[in-house]
């Protein structure tokens, strides 16, 4: 799987570049503010699933422009495609997948998968639950239309019940569909948490061999996937057991959810128990355990990927080898072969010197190949 090459317009700060990668690793070097991350981000954006900063599309057109073009040529799953995107600040993407229209971009989950690793991912152990699902849903919804699917319909039903919970006392006809989004959630709920737990499970037996080799002393990495209370042992239970543990729960909240205005039953308040060692690493693991296990998380991650599809995902490297001592670095990019690889940084020389690859410099939105 790799991208060949990367016409970008009014992307971000880019007017009208195109790119060349090389099939194996890229630099992207350049100093603050020049468009490593934007170039990141179109790459990333291009495996459909959303941009992994941004919160709606219009962010990423140029300032001052109606329209933001992507258009590439790729390998995956064994032949050359072309995809072209097109946002607009008022109105739907365009989707163009070997010049056939796609409605969504779910639609496109399969074609293209990349990893993202960069610095904010060092939270991952030490920040809160919205982290970790975040890890989940980007991670799950590249290898699984299906579970993009239920995220978007869940946050849909969220929503809507949300709204229900907060007007309900001025306008008590809103109760009359509460069940259907309670519904909506259970069932949407389900698919997630069963995808998650399976997810959960192959993440934590991948990250914890790599997490000892890391730390070098052997420390031990735990991963539990941690959800809805009634929903025991969630990776052997059916969606429909799944489903019908979240409606029971759904139950014995419902007053209290009347009460708070608040959602407090579902898959949206799910978690990554993390331990190092034994003690719970998001209250105590210091500073380096926590980022041997983020890096852990992430390389198991493209792992994981790699044992479903059979070959390894685009790998993007945002800025983070500059956060990782030299022992971590080494690790890093002693495992970075095998697949595509784009790794940004400001002293993008010094990385090139230990990495080789071809080499970009950035300029104020243009690209220079060296
Ligand atoms: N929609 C947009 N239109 C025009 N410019 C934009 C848009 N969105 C972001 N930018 C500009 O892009 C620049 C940031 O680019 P980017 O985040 O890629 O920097 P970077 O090279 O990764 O820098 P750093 O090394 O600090 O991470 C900012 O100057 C920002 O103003
Ligand atoms: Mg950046």
């Amino acid at each position: 799987m790799r991208v060949d090459t990367l016409a970008l317009e009014d992307f971000r700060n880019y007017r009208r570049e195109e790119i060349a990668f090389s099939p194996e690793v890229n630099v992207i070097c350049g100093e603050n503010a020049q468009g490593k991350t934007n170039l990141l981000e179109a790459v990333y954006y291009l495996c459909g699933v959303c941009s992994f900063r941004s919160r709606g599309d219009k962010e990423l057109i140029r300032f001052g422009e109606e329209q933001a073009r992507l258009r590439a040529s790729f390998e995956a799953e064994g032949r050359e495609q072309e995809l072209e995107l097109t946002l607009r600040r008022n109105g739907r993407r365009q989707i163009l997948l070997n010049g056939v229209r796609k409605k969504t971009a779910a639609e496109l989950s399969g074609r293209l998968c990349a990893v993202l690793f960069c610095p904010e991912d060092m939270e991952l152990v030490r920040g809160g639950p919205a982290e970790r699902r975040r890890l989940m849903d980007l991670a799950i919804s590249q290898l699984k239309p299906r579970y993009a699917a239920a995220l978007s319909r869940q946050n849909r039903a969220y929503e809507n019940k949300l709204r229900i919970l907060r007007d309900w006392r001025e306008k008590p006809s809103l109760l009359e569909v509460l069940d259907e989004f309670n519904d909506e959630l259970a069932r949407s709920g389900a698919e997630l948490i069963w995808y998650r737990a399976a997810w959960c499970r192959r993440l934590a037996e991948l990250a914890a061999p790599l997490h000892g080799e890391v730390s070098g002393r052997g420390e031990g990495l735990e991963l539990r996937y941690q959800t809805v209370k009634t929903v025991e042992e969630p990776e052997k239970r059916r969606q429909s057991e799944i489903y019908e543990a979240l409606l029971e729960h759904q139950k014995s909240h419902r007053q209290a959810e009347l009460d708070s205005g608040l959602v407090l039953s579902g898959a949206m308040k799910d978690d990554i128990l993390i331990s190092i060692n034994g003690s719970e690493a998001r209250s105590f693991a210091s500073q380096g355990q926590a980022r041997t296990a983020a890096l852990s998380i992430k390389l198991s991650e493209r792992e994981i990927i790699r044992q479903s599809i059979g070959e390894y995902p685009l790998l993007l490297l945002d800025d983070v080898l500059s956060e990782l001592d030299e022992r971590r670095q080494d690790f890093v990019i002693n495992r970075i072969s095998g697949g595509q690889v784009l790794i940004s940084a400001c002293d993008g020389r010094q990385v090139s010197a230990r990495t080789g690859g071809k080499v970009f410099e950035i300029e104020n939105g243009t690209i220079k190949t060296t």
